[in-house]
């Protein structure tokens, strides 16, 4: 089956995650890049089209003008890949969705759940597919996870905590001119929260996958460490999931020494599950009445949808670009459609939906740490098919 023809919007040169979509969308041989408007600067995007081999007159200056060209071609681009600061993210997926393409989008989805929620309707009524790059989502032993607790094996959930924990912030990295510091502790730019809405909202999205639970009520503590940054650089969140469950999310970008200590933790009646980014090839399965099991990526012993998202048998480490990719598969799977014999695919990606909940969750921790108490959280974005 030939390649499908993508664009980015972003990326640019010294740009961090564009480089990485790439990569992930192209590893099955799924997808080939042909377009970009990588930069607000015309002759960056150029050097950046010119260093990935494109055509010339597949290079844009703009991204409207990039959506105008593209679908009147007779080879358009299959879908856009937007990986801009965040406040560009509503404005650039909108402008392709209302164009015809599909959009995949990195978090957080828009920077208000006004947007968020325009979005939402778009892809409702008719428009076409988009998917959020929660990229946690796509690494195996988390789909493991989400089989296990699923599954029952845990009893009812009565406890989340969720860790993400970085050091790179731990100063005024902004001021020094560096680039992703500077839009990301920038209100305008990153949007309603700085650390919760950079990192935290992967933690909060990853324990839905995990767990099927909703929100239902956050209280916040909010706290900018760094002087003279105007966004938070560390958030405590005491979170009341649906069914019961309590826990805390906790995301902090001034935490000295860590990377990206990403740590998922589920406790039930019956047992819990552990599942660290740093060592995301294995799984920590504990019950009550036996020793703890620790699953490993790639045996043979793991549910049947948790092995097909490896790539290579065990002890041949995976990691971001894979679990990035799985996200990729499942979209250029849904974009192609069901296959000669009418198969369709089970695999899954973030939706509109999951992203706009992303952006809600944000903005009522932002007013919770404003009010200093429990703020009602539940939600359910327009049309989403799973409310
Ligand atoms: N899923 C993840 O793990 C992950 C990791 C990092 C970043 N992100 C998200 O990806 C996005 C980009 O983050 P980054 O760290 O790569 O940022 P970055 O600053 O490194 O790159 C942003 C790029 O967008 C370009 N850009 C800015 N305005 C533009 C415009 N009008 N038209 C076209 N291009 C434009 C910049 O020139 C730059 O090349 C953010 O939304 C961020 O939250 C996600």
């Amino acid at each position: 089956m030939p390649a499908l023809r993508y664009g980015m919007v972003g990326g640019g040169p010294g740009a961090f995650i564009g480089d990485v979509h790439r990569m992930a969308a192209e590893l099955d041989g799924g997808a080939a890049l042909v377009a970009g408007a990588f930069s607000s600067d015309p002759s960056a995007s150029r050097d950046k089209g010119a260093a990935l081999g494109l055509a010339p007159d597949r290079v844009y200056g703009d991204y409207r003008a990039m959506a105008e060209a593209e679908v009147a071609r007779s080879d358009p681009i299959d879908f856009v890949v937007v990986v801009t600061p965040n406040h560009l993210h509503f404005p650039v997926a909108r402008t392709f969705l209302e164009a015809g393409v599909p959009v995949v989008c990195d978090k957080p989805m828009t920077t208000t759940v006004e947007d968020a929620e325009t979005l939402c309707r778009l892809v409702a009524e008719g428009g076409p597919l988009f998917a959020l790059t929660y990229n946690y989502t796509g690494y195996p032993m988390v789909d493991e996870a989400r089989a296990i607790v699923r599954s029952g094996r845990l009893g009812r959930i009565r406890r989340i905590q969720l860790d993400y924990f970085q050091g790179w912030l731990a100063t005024s990295l902004e001021s020094t001119g560096h680039r992703q510091a500077g839009w990301r502790t920038d209100p305008e730019r990153a949007g309603v929260a700085g650390a919760l809405g950079d990192i935290g909202t992967h933690a909060h999205d990853l324990a839905r996958y995990v767990t099927g639970l909703e929100v239902e009520e956050v209280a916040a503590d909010l706290t900018t460490f760094v002087d003279g940054r105007r966004l938070e650089d560390d958030a405590c969140v005491l979170v009341r999931w649906t069914g019961g469950a309590r826990g805390t999310l906790t995301a902090s970008q001034i935490a000295v020494g860590e990377e990206n200590e990403l740590v998922l933790r589920v406790y039930g009646t019956h047992g819990s599950i552990v599942w660290r980014h740093a060592d995301a090839e294995s799984l920590r399965v504990s019950t009550a009445d036996g020793p703890a099991e620790i699953l490993r990526r790639g045996a043979p012993y793991l549910d049947v949808e948790t092995q097909g998202g490896s790539r290579l048998p065990p002890g041949h480490p995976e990691g971001f670009i894979e679990g990035f990719a799985n996200v990729y598969r499942a979209v250029i799977e849904a974009i192609r459609g069901p296959d000669a014999d009418g198969g369709e695919t089970t695999r899954r990606f973030p939706t509109v939906w999951d992203g706009a909940r992303g952006v809600h969750f944000l903005e009522k921790a932002v007013e919770s740490a404003r009010v200093g108490g429990w703020v009602d959280a539940r939600y359910d974005p327009p049309g989403d098919p799973g409310a």
